[in-house]
């Protein structure tokens, strides 16, 4: 069965469960209720769990399709996603360079986006002011996507770890995640024929360093192509 056939019974759920408690929210007690959130949890997570493996379904088909796009303007259109967030938390954004690259534009937004929602959720609570930075460096071969935070950090031992599918940590306060976020991002970078490179310290911040192979202009990868400019 495909992703998208576990979409629909999954929105019946979601939709006679709303039914019913809009019917009954006021007549049911606190342990019925305690049930009914259980299932409303459950039955999001599920939601996010299908779209997060139709995106990984869909990330193959795309491989191909590398434009010339301003990665300043990419980064502004998925901050801007996280708007209340960043007020609400006081989180310094600074950008550095970010220029013009040429790479699947659809798939480095979602790149972008997994990273930078990280950024946000793993702040430490309390410290000081919560700082994202995203920067690009450009060498002969690569350009070097930067995403820093000053927040919450991982340990050496699991630093690995994190990558692979359904990977929370528990030392961290977030459990609203599905633990796909980076194993995404890893495969998106890896159809670009690219690295990722992680330097991160407990209780100081993380770096995640995105390496993303310079091409030709008129050049699409295959996975057998290693030509760089
Ligand atoms: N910037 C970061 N700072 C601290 N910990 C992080 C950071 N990014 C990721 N992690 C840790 O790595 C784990 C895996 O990240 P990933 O993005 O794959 O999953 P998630 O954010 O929990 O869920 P999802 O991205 O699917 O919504 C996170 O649960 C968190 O423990
Ligand atoms: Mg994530």
């Amino acid at each position: 069965m495909v992703a998208h056939d576990l979409q629909s019974p999954l929105r019946q759920i979601r939709a006679y469960l709303d039914l019913y408690l809009y019917h009954y929210m006021s007549s049911i007690n606190d342990k019925t209720k305690e049930w009914v959130n259980f299932i409303d949890n459950a039955s999001k997570r599920m939601q996010n769990h299908i779209k997060a493996l139709l995106t990984i379904t869909k990330i193959d088909n795309m491989k191909h399709q590398h434009e010339v796009f301003s990665l300043d303007e990419l980064v502004d259109k998925v901050l801007s996603i996280y708007t209340d967030e960043i007020i609400k938390y006081d989180i310094s954004i600074v950008k550095n360079n970010c220029s013009e690259i040429k790479a699947v534009k659809v798939l480095t937004e979602i790149l972008l986006q997994n990273l930078i929602e990280n950024a946000i959720k793993f702040k430490k609570e309390g410290a000081s002011q919560p700082e994202i930075k995203i920067s690009l460096d450009v060498t002969d071969s690569f350009w070097k996507i930067l995403v820093a935070d000053n927040g919450l950090g991982i340990e050496e031992d699991l630093q690995v770890v994190i990558f692979e599918k359904f990977q929370k940590l528990t030392n961290n306060n977030s459990n609203s995640g599905n633990g796909l976020g980076l194993f995404i991002s890893k495969r998106i970078v890896e159809i670009h024929n690219g690295f990722i490179n992680l330097d991160s310290r407990p209780n100081e911040g993380s770096i995640f360093e995105i390496n993303l192979p310079k091409i030709k202009k008129d050049h699409c990868f295959s996975s057998k192509d290693k030509e760089y400019v």
